[in-house]
């Protein structure tokens, strides 16, 4: 089936979150350990890069270490590490080639050095590029994410700058890691998991989701094409009645 040219490219989402799940369930089926499916999961990583740009897709946000993947086993989350630190230098002359801008959102500061250096070369290398926007979620928690803001706002009232009164919800995403980014249309999550494990719950609000039965490794141009196919089957109210959408 070639789903791509059933796409209606003028209804593109145009920001795709997704939580890359069963990299450790696929490496199992093989009979390899985990860190194999992690490695396999980078394959799927640079295919949906490429379906963003073939598509129309501008924000692509991929969940790939939350503050709880820190309670692995250490050899897993080392391995992990590496792989984010030998891909991002890997991959930052295609990302480069193909118009591709890296960003980077979460706790960065509790990465490893040699992560956090590689990242903001990448970041730095890529900052004029414009045709899709790639952002890691790393070390990354919903839950932090909101804290920090709330954080940052109380400060601001306690030093006389704000008046509670004046705070909106606006002024909660100014303060969110994601602040420069569109709210994500729609949310994949792979594997057959149908949670949101403290992904953007607060960007997430109208989004729709989708989930799928297939691993992230195994999850490619095609599968990703599939969900975009759903997604514009979708009727999008926003607390509406369908009536309203329809008549407007
Ligand atoms: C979830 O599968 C996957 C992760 C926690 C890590 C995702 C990382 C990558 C795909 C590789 C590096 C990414 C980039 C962007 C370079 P799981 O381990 O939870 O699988 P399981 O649920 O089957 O155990």
């Amino acid at each position: 089936m070639n789903y791509l040219s059933q796409i209606n490219k003028a209804n593109v989402p145009q920001h795709v979150a997704i939580i890359m799940d069963g990299n450790g369930r696929w490496a199992k089926q093989q009979g390899e350990d985990r860190v194999f499916g992690h490695h396999e999961g980078v394959n799927s990583v640079r295919e949906i890069v490429e379906a963003c740009a073939e598509v129309g897709v501008k924000y692509l946000t991929l969940y790939a270490f939350s503050t709880e993947n820190w309670n692995r086993p250490k050899e897993e989350v080392d391995a992990l590490m590496e792989l984010l630190v030998a891909t991002i230098s890997l991959e930052t002359p295609n990302l480069n080639k193909n118009g591709v801008k890296l960003q980077a959102i979460g706790d960065l500061k509790s990465l490893p050095q040699s992560c956090q250096d590689e990242l903001q070369e990448s970041i730095n290398i890529t900052a004029n590029n414009s045709k899709v926007t790639l952002i890691l979620a790393l070390s990354y928690s919903s839950k932090w994410e909101i804290t920090n803001s709330v954080k940052e706002i109380a400060q601001l009232v306690k030093e006389g700058k704000l008046k509670p009164e004046d705070i909106t919800s606006s002024t909660i995403q100014k303060y969110l890691c994601t602040a420069n980014y569109p709210d994500p249309e729609l949310m994949i999550r792979t594997s057959g998991e149908h949670r949101i494990s403290n992904f953007l719950l607060w960007q997430l609000a109208y989004a729709e989701f989708y989930f799928t039965e297939v691993l992230w490794p195994d999850f490619r141009k095609d599968e990703f094409f599939k969900a975009i196919l759903s997604y514009q089957n979708r009727e999008r109210r926003f607390g509406l009645t369908s009536d309203q959408i329809t008549n407007n």
